[in-house]
């Protein structure tokens, strides 16, 4: 088994460059199939999810071409077949995106009920409902979603939760419908806006992407477009807290710092310096680090896909902090993880009660998903002595060499492999 051994105590200094985000990527890569031209996709990022989104692609009869490392050629024009493999399917949260790429292109979807990271309840119900609303009918049987209609007409959908996946699916569904489509209470991520963005260059009309309302109106043809995928506001603010986690001084560099907002305002309330330049946040430490609350909510709140890392970070300052989750039922499984390593922190319902002691001592852990192994990750560059990470499988899917990355600023971690172990742990247990 491959495992990250950090030897924690150093601190973080120099420049680390983001990649492009996986959450744009996952959305944007089954866009493709809308295109009636090849299409180049630019600074995509290397993780397992974008790998399993372009073999799934590969799979149903397009052609993907690398050009280089974090650019790819995809012709998905002689694309016939709109099922998507169950076994692969069933690996990421996002192979759902391919219902609604499927859906806008041919009428039709068959794609297995979604997997992604255990986060309590994650249903489709909203998804499911926007293809109702323009013309779809939808079934689910033996684990495989269903979508058909025979025509595509805009609808006004309206969303009782704030849902990312939900109104990604909304927005590639009614790109080539027949007629306006309004989304509202549509959610707002960076990666909402780099969809809309990518098809608008291919020649959608789709106005609002990052307003809570979204307009379509539908087109007839979308022609090849090259796009760059937005930076992942995620894997840097994952770098800002590492950096000060370990009281250093790092440019994180490749970012958009109007993205990171929500992060660097609650990094400054806790202590931390943060410089913004154009396409780059200095984040470094001059004095001792203070509790605060935190609360997740969507962009441009606070981001759920953060609240691990800056967790972590507040058990290393003197407590107590609350850290309260409102968007996932489950998302405190890494608590116990960070247990091991002495930190003191009660779970109650949805607040975090985190006494901060100031210090973590390495452990063996266990990455229970992809926010909280990289949130153990920080606990290990911090923590006095060696932290062993395992089941880094979780973190390879949305973050691109993470270890190359920390080690180019001074961190002391290896991916190691570990024969004949076998992962017998369970997260949270
Ligand atoms: C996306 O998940 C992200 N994943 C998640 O990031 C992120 O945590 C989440 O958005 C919130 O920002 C991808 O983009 C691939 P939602 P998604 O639909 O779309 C409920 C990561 O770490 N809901 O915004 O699945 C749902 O249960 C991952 O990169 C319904 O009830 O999240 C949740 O409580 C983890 N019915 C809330 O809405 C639905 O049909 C928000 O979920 C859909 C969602």
């Amino acid at each position: 088994m491959d495992k990250f051994v950090i030897k924690g105590g150093n601190r973080l200094t120099g420049d680390i460059y983001v990649s492009g985000a996986k959450n744009a990527a996952v959305a944007i890569i089954p866009a493709v199939i809308l295109s009636d031209e090849p299409c180049v996709l630019e600074n995509v990022p290397k993780i397992s999810d974008v790998s399993i989104g372009l073999k799934i692609l590969a799979e149903m009869g397009a052609s993907v071409n690398m050009i280089d490392d974090t650019t790819f050629r995809i012709d998905a024009t002689n694309l016939v077949n709109s099922e998507v493999p169950y076994e692969m399917a069933r690996k990421m949260r996002a192979s759902y995106y391919f219902l609604g790429a499927c859906l806008g292109k041919f009428g039709k979807a068959m794609v297995s009920m979604p997997g992604g990271c255990p986060l309590g309840d994650r249903p489709i119900d909203m998804h499911l409902k926007s293809f109702e609303v323009l013309g779809s009918k939808n079934d689910i049987i033996n684990g495989v979603v269903n979508v058909e209609c025979d025509h595509l007409y805009g609808g006004h959908i309206y969303f009782d939760k704030v849902s990312v996946g939900a109104t990604m699916n909304a927005i590639l569904a009614s790109v080539k419908a027949d007629g306006l489509t309004i989304i509202e209470n549509a959610a707002r991520e960076p990666h909402i806006v780099d969809l809309a963005n990518f098809l608008n260059s291919m020649g959608a009309d789709i106005m609002g992407a990052g307003t809570d309302v979204i307009k379509v109106r539908g087109v007839k043809h979308l022609r090849g477009t090259t796009y760059s995928i937005v930076p992942d506001q995620i894997e840097a603010g994952t770098y800002m807290i590492a950096a000060a986690a370990t009281h250093g001084d790092v440019m994180i560099r490749n970012v958009i710092p109007k993205h990171l907002e929500s992060i660097t305002a609650k990094l400054i309330k806790i202590g931390v310096n943060v410089e913004e330049y154009d396409d780059a946040v200095r984040v470094w430490t001059t004095r001792p680090l203070v509790k605060t609350n935190v609360k997740t909510s969507p962009h441009p709140g606070f981001p759920t896909d953060m609240q691990p890392q800056i967790a972590t970070l507040l058990t290393l300052v003197d407590g107590p902090s609350l850290v309260t989750e409102t968007i996932w039922d489950s998302r405190f499984a890494y608590v116990e993880e960070l247990r091991r390593m002495g930190a003191n922190i009660t779970i109650d319902g949805k607040v975090a009660i985190i006494e901060g002691t100031g210090k973590l001592n390495g452990a063996p852990v266990k990455a229970c998903d992809l926010r909280a192994g990289a949130a153990l990750i920080i606990a290990g560059l911090a923590a006095d002595g060696i932290t062993e990470i395992e089941d880094i499988h979780h973190i390879e899917r949305g973050y691109q060499d993470m270890d190359g990355k920390l080690r180019g600023i001074g961190a002391d971690i290896e991916k190691r492999y570990f024969p004949g172990e076998s992962s017998i742990k369970t997260c949270g247990a």
